[in-house]
């Protein structure tokens, strides 16, 4: 009889988002007259720019000619959307990225799960709590044992100190998912000081950075001296440019990642190793999609709708706030990060939104249990459903 990877058993029952899914349908059957509003996912519904509409459709066009037709191509990724991404999002800020430390995947989630496959199984690994659960999920997975939890509350501004012990792998994302913390330029200095010190790799996750407005935040990791040493980052076209469903990412590491330098190899061959055996490449459609995205005008039609959500999370940080809640996040973030309010858990807190308003939100405790007490809301959604959802939060729950 074959075993199973009992990993698998260490971790909890279901995914978070499958669970809240399912909270859903069970609620949706049991009242399906309700019309329920999604703040919970942070799942994009506005209609791609048109520049990228072009760009997709002009991939799909080179498919149906024999002359233009391409099938795999290479796993690293379109060379020419490798240097745009190195242009557009380390160049123009006077980064130096080389297009080959650049990989091009399927969405930032495949990586961020299984960049982790690069290092010791008995690695120390430290994560912010709360966290995206794929952080700690992929570990567990993988067998890892040794967490070392960084907490993030109200009273550190949900950015944590760096470990006060040895820890060798440490993921940080930035804005934060879920507590829409953002980490200030001396933050990441500490780490990757830290990191630097502890022979560390830092995985820092980007997903978000294009909803940095204030501009003394860091918006990369390699802005900081040293980064190139020590940090891989990830980064993705999800929300910057609506590909959650295209499937769009890449990941930068860096050739002179100091690493373990008993090594014969770099970690970003490895990482080619690891690319060409496990993945066959982005798909060629979503990569013209993508390099139509890093245009000038694309760039343009974006930054408008990376606008119209951050306006939704304006709406929903005030809305709440109106009602007596504590909000942190939603100004350099797409996610809100609501307190609960006396004498609820944030199971207790999602279960009274969905009865009474009817809205669909994240309880931080999936988090992590430094999430425990609060409630995630998404800024990504159409604005009247936005200010439906949060008008039926301030007509409807009984705080
Ligand atoms: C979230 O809601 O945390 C994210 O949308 C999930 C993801 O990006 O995979």
């Amino acid at each position: 009889m074959v075993r199973i990877n009992e990993n698998y058993l260490r971790l909890p029952a279901s995914y978070l988002f499958s669970e809240i899914a399912r909270r859903a349908r069970e609620f949706q059957a049991a009242n399906p007259d309700a019309r329920l509003m999604r703040l919970g996912i942070g799942n994009t519904t506005e209609p791609l720019a048109p520049s990228v509409i072009k760009g997709l459709h002009d991939g799909v066009e080179k498919l149906a000619h024999v002359e233009t037709y391409s099938g795999y191509g290479d796993e690293q990724g379109d060379a020419a959307l490798r240097r745009r991404i190195a242009e557009v999002k380390y160049g123009e800020r006077g980064l130096a990225i080389e297009p080959d430390e650049i990989f091009i995947s399927d969405g930032a989630k495949s990586d961020t799960a299984n960049i982790q496959s690069l290092f010791d199984p008995f690695a120390v690994v430290a994560i912010q709590d709360p966290a995206y659960p794929v952080y700690v999920d992929t570990n567990v997975i993988a067998g890892r044992e040794s967490f070392v939890s960084m907490a993030c509350t109200e009273a550190n501004g949900f950015v944590p100190s760096v470990p006060s012990i040895h820890a060798d792998i440490i993921y940080i994302c930035s804005p934060n998912n879920p507590t829409g913390a953002v980490a200030t330029r001396a933050n990441l200095e500490a780490f990757v000081a830290y990191a630097l010190a502890n022979d560390a790799i830092i995985l820092y996750d980007a997903a978000y950075e294009c909803f940095i407005r204030d501009r003394d935040l860091p918006r990369s990791i390699y802005e900081i001296v040293g980064a190139r040493k020590c940090a891989i980052e990830l980064g993705t076209f999800s929300k910057e440019a609506g590909f959650t469903g295209v499937r769009l990412g890449w990941t930068v590491v860096p050739k002179g990642l100091a690493i373990d330098a008993k090594n014969p190899r770099s970690v970003n061959e490895l990482w080619n190793r690891r690319q060409t055996t496990f993945f066959n490449g982005a798909s060629n459609v979503a990569q013209s999609g993508g390099l139509a995205a890093l245009t000038p005008e694309g760039r343009h039609e974006n930054d408008a709708i990376i606008e119209l959500y951050m306006a939704n999370g304006t709406v929903i940080r005030e809305g709440l706030q109106s009602v007596g809640l504590t909000v942190y996040g939603g100004t350099n973030a797409p996610y809100v990060w609501a307190k609960c309010p006396a004498g609820y858990d944030s199971w207790a807190f999602f279960d009274k939104m969905l009865d009474e308003a009817h809205v669909i939100t994240t309880p931080g405790s999936g988090f992590g249990p430094g999430g425990e007490g609060f409630l995630r809301l998404s800024a990504f959604g159409h604005p009247e459903s936005i200010r439906r959802a949060v008008d039926s939060i301030r007509s409807n729950v009984r705080l």
